[in-house]
């Protein structure tokens, strides 16, 4: 997209006397429209209801906007006029038909433009045709850069690594040019050169931003790839795309990737792997929670969807986490397309044309409800099946959360507890480790192999009652998605 002061610069050319800026962003557009004026060697003045024009002379006659756009007409100079909050006065009759006669005469040529500046869009009707709109998008990146060398050379002597700069950044992308002010003014003050502490500021801040929707929801980043078991290939796969959101990969032409669909079984760590992207790749993880989008508590499922969807892309780059993909998106009922379908194919559309900076990670359990066309190549980069852990992830498993309820590993046998748990799934391992935790610490000791041992005796894994629809969502999956274990297909066929 252009940039802002280009599009405004275009409306100029154009000749559109009346540009209407859909913005909240006063301290950030005023020195543009300053600049663009200066660049043209036209006058720049400001108006509000408050101050009228700026130019001394005419302040105190000009509150009023009708006379402002009066007087400006009569002066005849060229020159760009801000308008400050003017937006509810423009339905009083005066003001309207002022605004009409300063169109048409600019038509022709004045060299005078007013710009109004307002956080919605209000106009009335019979004005939509002669205003060009536009909305403005979140600072660009020399917008963003250009800000944090200003606020940078405040502060001299900074001990943040240069090597975070960039990633800062990026990371800032998609907050306005207040919010990032005050994020880089409490980092540079911090003076931290603990990266998450760094990171942590500003996805606080888009945290802020997401929550006032309702239906977003922020993950922090606390979930490491460390905390994964297995899942070798899936793991390396995003391993290998940390980097592509950086501006470098982005101006050398690298496109960052769409998004990614896990399916697969239950309980084996889809949530979590996607959980541990966030911290993996430093950006800000948003669940979007789908019975609330149905619910109609917030509109139409559709109209939430859809806000939900550019919300999104206004602070990103961002991950989009969407849970149980197969629900949200489910398609015909009785042979009707129901609400869920059509959202389904405009989904599909704006995975197409995305902003590059969405990443989507989705994740399925119902996986025969998934409809072709989600699956297809093209939507999502890669498509990753979860399998039951082999024997060498369940010893990985083991060694996680043993480590986690604070047993030494040395004293276990992971082996023989990987052979006891054939056939189990990563939460079940999880469950019988924290449980033989809760046993020792009754009796005021350490946990011990036999107290896993004992509790893995009395659980039954959900494998065994669920024998052959793992059978089926295995055959179904493995033909159509990558193992996301390393040895999958050796160890299984
Ligand atoms: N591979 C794994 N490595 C580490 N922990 C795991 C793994 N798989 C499961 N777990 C543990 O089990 C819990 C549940 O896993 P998770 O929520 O990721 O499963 P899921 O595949 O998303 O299941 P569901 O399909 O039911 O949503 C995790 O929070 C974690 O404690
Ligand atoms: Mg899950």
């Amino acid at each position: 997209m252009a940039s802002l002061k280009t599009q405004i610069e275009k409306a100029i050319t154009g000749q559109r006397a009346l540009i209407y800026l859909m913005c909240t962003e006063e301290i950030r557009i005023l020195p543009i429209l300053e600049k663009l004026a200066s660049e043209k060697s036209f006058r720049f003045e400001t108006w509000s209801c408050v101050k009228g024009l700026s130019s001394k002379e005419n302040s105190e006659s000009t509150k009023d906007p009708a006379e402002a756009i009066k007087k400006i007409m009569a002066d005849g100079k060229r020159g760009i006029y801000a308008f400050q909050d003017v937006s509810e006065f423009m339905y009083k009759p005066e003001v309207k038909r002022a605004l009409r006669e300063f169109n048409s005469s600019g038509e022709s040529g004045t060299g005078q433009f007013i710009v109004i500046i307002s956080p919605e869009l209000n106009l009335p009707e019979n004005l939509r045709e002669e205003i060009h709109l536009i909305d403005v998008p979140p600072p660009d990146d020399e917008e963003i850069s250009a800000e944090f060398s200003r606020i940078r050379a405040m502060y001299a002597g900074s001990k943040i690594p240069d090597g975070f700069h960039e990633e800062i950044m990026i990371a800032l992308k998609g907050l306005s040019i207040g919010g990032i002010d005050s994020i880089l003014h409490r980092i540079f003050k911090a003076d931290s050169t603990d990266r998450e502490v760094i990171f942590n500021e500003i996805f606080d801040e888009k945290e802020i931003i997401i929550r006032k929707t309702g239906y977003l929801e922020f993950t922090p980043p606390r979930a490491l790839m460390t905390d994964v078991g297995g899942l070798g290939n899936l793991k390396e796969w995003l391993v290998k795309r940390e980097k592509v959101f950086t501006r470098e990969a982005i101006a050398a032409g690298i496109s960052p990737p769409k998004g990614l669909l896990v399916m697969g079984i239950s309980g084996c760590g889809k949530s979590l792997a996607i959980k541990a992207i966030s911290s993996l790749w430093k950006m800000p993880l948003f669940r979007l929670d789908m019975n609330l989008v149905f619910s109609g508590i917030y509109g139409s499922p559709e109209a939430t969807f859809h806000k939900a969807l550019k919300t999104v892309g206004a602070v990103a780059p961002v991950i989009l986490w969407i849970d149980e993909i197969e629900n949200a998106l489910g398609l015909e009922e009785e042979g009707k397309l129901s609400i869920s379908s059509h959202i389904f194919s405009s989904f599909l559309t704006w995975m197409q044309e995305k902003p590059p900076l969405i990443f989507i990670a989705a994740t399925a359990n119902k996986i025969h409800a998934l409809p072709a066309e989600i699956i297809r190549k093209g939507r999502f980069d890669q498509v990753f099946f979860v399998d039951l852990p082999d024997e060498p992830e369940r010893r990985e498993i083991f060694t996680i959360y043993i480590r986690q309820n604070g047993g030494a590993i040395e004293n276990f046998d992971l082996k023989m507890l990987a052979i006891m748990t054939n056939g189990w799934n990563g939460a079940e391992i999880a469950q019988v480790v924290s449980a033989a935790r809760t046993d020792a610490h009754y009796e005021n000791r350490q946990f011990t192999q036999g107290d896993i041992a004992m509790n893995i005796n009395s659980t039954v894994p959900l494998s065994t009652t669920m024998e052959s629809q793992i059978k089926n969502i295995r055959s179904w999956a493995l033909s159509r998605a990558t193992p996301a274990s390393k040895n999958a297909r050796i160890l299984r066929y």
